[in-house]
């Protein structure tokens, strides 16, 4: 299936790894030219230079998405450079530390308003200061695509993770409302949500590519929670999600907006 991203141009945060660095390379395969932004710009040149290295068109885009300023250079930098940007893929967020060091992340009651702070100015303020400089490219464009990736801890809430859960389903409600207030516009705007996800940048516990069911007893826990991961044994991969983002970033998804679409092996259907 052609998508027709030839010619577009995408911009992912968080694209230094996981399942940002997956988004970029299938963007870029499908032939979209890439902004690959990360906080830390060794990462994102990395994954650019992959892509470039693949025949792809990419570029490193560093910036901390938290810095409206930061943001707002880094969009217009692009625009100068290859036209305003056509598709936004928010993927930056926090994971709580429990995934990988396999302790328990705390109660609400035992975390500071510095602990909700960390992660609100990154999954909200820093989806919204990228869609608030895209928006106004997208409008005159007369069409774009925003795809945000939240959690199912936000559609479902999740115990020791209430900040997260809060943030991330602040990411839906707004991707909502922002479908309604663009539709006129021709933009989609849409969200999808996770559950666990393992990939090369998790180091260690029952999230990181060593682990196996045989040797790792959350893992194997863990894969009992998702429906089809009893199936395949596996857990949850960056490019198992990046397919979709690239069919709801191209107009074969011209009829999807303010949806919520769960990627978590039927983890909550919903
Ligand atoms: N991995 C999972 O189990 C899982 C589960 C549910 C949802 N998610 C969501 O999926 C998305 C991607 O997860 P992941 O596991 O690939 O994350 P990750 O932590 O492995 O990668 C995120 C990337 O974002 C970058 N980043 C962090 N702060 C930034 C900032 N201020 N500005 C720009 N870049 C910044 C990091 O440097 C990193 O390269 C996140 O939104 C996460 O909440 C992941």
């Amino acid at each position: 299936m052609d998508l027709g991203l030839k010619g577009k141009v995408a911009l992912v945060t968080g694209g230094g790894q996981g399942v940002g660095r997956r988004i970029c390379i299938e963007l870029a395969a499908e032939g979209a030219c890439v902004y690959v932004n990360d906080l830390f710009g060794e990462r994102a040149e990395g994954v650019a230079e992959e892509i470039r290295s693949m025949g792809g068109e990419a570029y490193a885009a560093a910036a901390d998405i938290t810095d409206p300023e930061q943001v707002k250079r880094m969009v217009d930098a692009a625009a100068a450079r290859s036209g305003a940007v056509d598709i936004l893929v928010n993927n930056a967020g926090i994971i709580p530390e429990r995934r990988e060091k396999g302790g328990l992340t705390p109660y609400f009651t035992e975390t500071t308003p510095n602990d909700w702070k960390k992660i609100i100015d990154l999954n909200v303020y820093g989806m919204m200061h990228c869609c608030s400089a895209v928006l106004p490219g997208m409008q005159k464009k007369k069409g774009g695509k925003i795809i945000s990736i939240m959690s199912e801890a936000g559609r479902l809430g999740e115990a020791r993770m209430a900040a997260y859960s809060g943030a991330k389903a602040a990411m839906l409600g707004f991707s909502k409302a922002l479908a309604r207030e663009h539709g006129r516009d021709r933009i989609n705007v849409n969200v999808i949500a996770l559950g666990a996800v393992s990939h090369e940048g998790i180091k260690s516990g029952p999230l990181s590519t060593a682990a196996t069911p045989e040797t790792d007893e959350r893992l194997a826990k863990m894969l009992g929670v998702y429906p089809i991961a009893r199936g395949l044994g596996r857990l949850c991969r960056p490019d198992d999600i990046s397919g979709m983002v690239a069919f709801l970033a191209s107009d074969r998804a011209a009829y999807i907006t303010g949806q919520s679409i769960g990627i978590s092996g039927g983890f909550a259907m919903i």
